[in-house]
């Protein structure tokens, strides 16, 4: 291939040099900005991370309300991406509500779109800033709004008031106007789901998000398709495939015949395998006492069961081990967010929220980097050459 190094799927390419998370697959070490996820995901909050991974450190009480204040003033959307949002079938999945509607917002904040306003709003900080506010702010809203849309029921208003994570549940699930206060545990336990899926280098989605970002488009078409990029089941779309591989496989005793059938590849174990991790994600830990916690307050889900038997088998079984196949973040995630009661074809959705904040930190490391270049892979070309057009009439 002449100086070029053919590499489906990116096995063994870096695209960029970054300063955001760093992961040790071989020791299952997850940091962001050199912060251990454990410690984060036990003393931190998903805003708090979410400017840790943007702005780079932790910030100090002021910029700690600042950012939240601002955030939660953009969390009220356009009335008009309202009636769009309507415009669906009654039964649309909540994740192409998601993605459309982020495509949809690069319309109606015309500001930052580089094709009309020059590049030059890549050397304007207030200007970048503003759309993440804007992105981190609305993307709960619209979740919400395609989760009551599912449902049948009529959207509800943000309340600006409250935290980041109690005012999604709220929009959700209004019980209320006043007073309204989800349980603590739930909201601990959804912020810590969101703090360890904020961030994980180079993940699918957030290549795509650096991929489209090269091109120096307006950041809502970017995260629009880094969301679909983890919409897919290899990816986000993972946590949804594993609810549903659970029902699928029913009890604990169809478990065996079920890993005969990965192991003969006509399926596929979901939640397990990673590209980088080949040892315990330890995501993965981490949610194993999330779903303790939620399980003392909700009781426990019987699919828990069938996932610690199949996590069991699969640790101990030869093909599993030979390939260092071990439970990921979706592995466990589904059966938290089931059991708080969300549908699971959100579970992509309530993904896709955190992510965001990695997203917009790649985005902003990436339009200000001096090395920044189009992504633009090369192909070892295998077709044919020199055909001679032949017309219609003559073709047989
Ligand atoms: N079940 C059965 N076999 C598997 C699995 C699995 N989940 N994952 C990998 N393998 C096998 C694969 O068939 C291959 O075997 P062989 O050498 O005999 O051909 C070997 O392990 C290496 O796999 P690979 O497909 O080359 O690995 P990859 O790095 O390209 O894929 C992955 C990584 C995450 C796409 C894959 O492990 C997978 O499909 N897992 C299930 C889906 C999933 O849980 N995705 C969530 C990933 S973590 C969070 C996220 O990114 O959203």
């Amino acid at each position: 291939f002449g100086t070029m190094i053919y590499d489906p799927g990116y096995y063994n390419t870096a695209v960029c040099k970054s300063n955001i998370c760093y992961i040790d697959g071989e020791k299952g070490v997850l940091e962001y900005r050199g912060y251990a996820i454990e410690d984060l995901a036990n003393n931190s909050s998903f805003l708090e991370v979410a400017y840790l991974l943007i702005y780079g450190g932790l910030p100090n009480n002021d910029q700690l309300t600042l950012w939240s204040t601002k955030i939660m003033n953009h969390t009220f959307i356009h009335e008009n991406l309202i009636q769009l949002m309507k415009s669906f079938r009654y039964d649309a999945h909540p994740m192409g509500m998601l993605i459309s509607s982020m495509s949809a917002m690069s319309t109606f904040y015309p500001e930052a779109n580089p094709a009309l306003r020059g590049a030059d709003i890549y050397k304007n900080k207030a200007l970048m800033n503003k759309q993440i506010f804007r992105i981190l702010g609305k993307l709960p809203t619209i979740a919400a709004c395609a989760y009551r849309h599912r449902i049948g029921r009529p959207y509800n208003n943000p309340i600006n008031t409250l935290s980041f994570t109690e005012n999604f549940l709220y929009m959700l699930d209004r019980l209320s106007e006043t007073n309204y206060k989800p349980h603590p545990t739930l909201t601990r336990a959804l912020d810590k789901l969101f703090i360890i899926h904020a961030d994980h280098e180079l993940n699918c989605s957030t290549a795509t998000m650096r991929q489209i970002s090269s091109t120096l488009v307006d950041p809502y078409t970017a995260v629009a398709g880094a969301a679909g990029a983890l919409y897919g089941p290899l990816h986000g779309g993972a946590n949804e495939a594993v609810l549903r591989m659970l029902e699928h496989i029913g009890s604990v005793e169809n478990i065996p015949s079920f890993l005969e059938q990965v192991k003969q590849k006509k399926q596929r174990l979901m939640g397990f395998g990673h590209r980088v991790y080949k040892s315990y994600d330890p995501r993965a830990k981490i949610l194993k006492d999330v779903t303790n916690e939620v399980f003392d307050l909700l009781g426990r889900n019987p699919l828990m069961e069938i996932a610690i038997e199949l996590e069991r088998l699969a640790l101990t079984d030869k093909y599993f081990v030979d390939r260092q196949l071990y439970p990921n973040v979706d592995f466990y995630s589904g059966i938290i967010y089931k059991t708080m009661g969300f549908p699971t074809d959100m579970f992509p959705v309530l993904f896709s929220i955190p992510r965001a904040a990695g997203w917009l930190a790649h985005w902003v490391e990436s339009v200000s980097d001096p090395d920044l270049r189009i992504f633009r892979p090369r192909q070892v070309y295998l077709g044919k050459r020199g055909l001679k057009y032949v017309p219609l009439s003559q073709r047989s």
